[in-house]
């Protein structure tokens, strides 16, 4: 193996740019020479790449985003995108990629590995949601930031007697909603893994809460349910709290990365070219209880990861 690719794909994580800088670094270490692919996918479609060094990755650890900027591209996904893509890595000598994203971004490197191409996944998502992996690049920066705000929030809901419904990201997944809402005290968690029925789950909980001295109140609301706004004015009609809605949206991908992001992000890095100069492609690192491994692509992308409903049940419980 002598030049490698690296690329980020869809939706930014913090700590991406910590994976980027480990994987050039450990690749110029390793005598390799190591192209920054713009755009993700649609970059390797155009050739739209440049040659890093040990320097072009200095002072990019501590920055949120990804400065190879990342893309989510239809066209890649089409045999024609896709030869396009194996044309561009031929000519320029490229044999093989590191592919910093989620599952959709596993999709196209499991492609490109069939195809002749060996690809290692690492994955880089908030959401979190990759079955093979018990946490993701970004997720704990995610988690801190959301905990942060609904902190902000608390205490102007606090102030008002109010209640306060709170949309987080997560896509169909529940992972961020079931921590921040443990973690910021919430009185109501609404994920898409877990059933829920409004006036037990909700206002039943809002009003034992507020039988025992409380006023005011935070429902957390995983994305994959949504409704928020919905929710909010159920919740004012029915009890008579003056409710508000609140999609945090986008400022919960920002910002920089957290010591966990940066450290597992620069083993994940590292990792995956260690993978690639030992001639192994067609993986995905990752992370099993803070230990790095690493597993088959068509196997992680069939694999099944489940909520931990002890922790629901607990989150629950203690929140009154
Ligand atoms: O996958 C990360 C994520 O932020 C999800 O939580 C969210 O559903 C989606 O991306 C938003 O994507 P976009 O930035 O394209 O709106």
């Amino acid at each position: 193996m002598k030049k490698i690719g690296v690329l980020t794909s869809g939706g930014d994580a913090p700590g991406m740019n910590a994976a980027i800088r480990a994987v050039v670094r450990s690749g110029c270490e390793k005598g390799l020479e190591v192209y920054g692919i713009e755009r993700g996918y649609e970059g390797l479609m155009n050739d739209k790449m440049r040659i890093m060094d040990i320097r072009s990755v200095s002072d990019v650890i501590n920055r949120g985003g990804t400065f190879l900027y990342s893309a989510r591209s239809p066209k890649f996904r089409s045999e024609e995108g896709m030869q396009q893509a194996i044309e561009v890595c031929k000519r320029r000598g490229i044999e093989g990629l590191v592919v910093i994203g989620g599952d959709g971004s596993f999709r196209g490197a499991r492609d490109l590995s069939l195809r002749g191409i060996p690809c290692i996944g690492i994955p880089g998502t908030i959401d979190n949601d990759i079955a093979c992996c018990d946490y993701t690049i970004g997720y704990d920066t995610c988690l801190n930031t959301i905990m942060q705000m609904v902190d902000r929030i608390r205490d102007t809901t606090a102030s008002h007697d109010r209640c306060s419904v709170v949309e987080v990201m997560g896509r169909r997944a529940g992972y961020l909603a079931l921590n921040a809402g443990i973690a910021c005290g919430a009185t109501s968690i609404l994920i898409p893994e877990v059933p829920y029925d409004f006036q037990r789950d909700v206002i039943e909980r809002i009003r034992r809460t507020q039988r025992t001295g409380k006023m005011h109140f935070i429902i957390i609301v995983a994305e994959g349910i949504g409704g928020v706004d919905e929710l909010a004015t159920r919740i004012q009609l029915e009890t008579g709290i003056e409710s508000r809605s609140i999609v945090l949206g986008h400022v919960q991908r920002g910002g920089s990365p957290s010591v966990k992001d940066r450290v597992m992000a620069s083993r994940m890095g590292y990792y995956a070219v260690e993978l690639l100069c030992q001639g192994i492609g067609n993986r995905v690192v990752a992370s099993q209880k803070s230990e790095i491994v690493d597993y088959d692509i068509f196997e992680a992308l069939n694999m099944k990861k489940s909520i931990d409903i002890d922790l629901y049940r607990i989150a629950h419980e203690i929140s009154i």
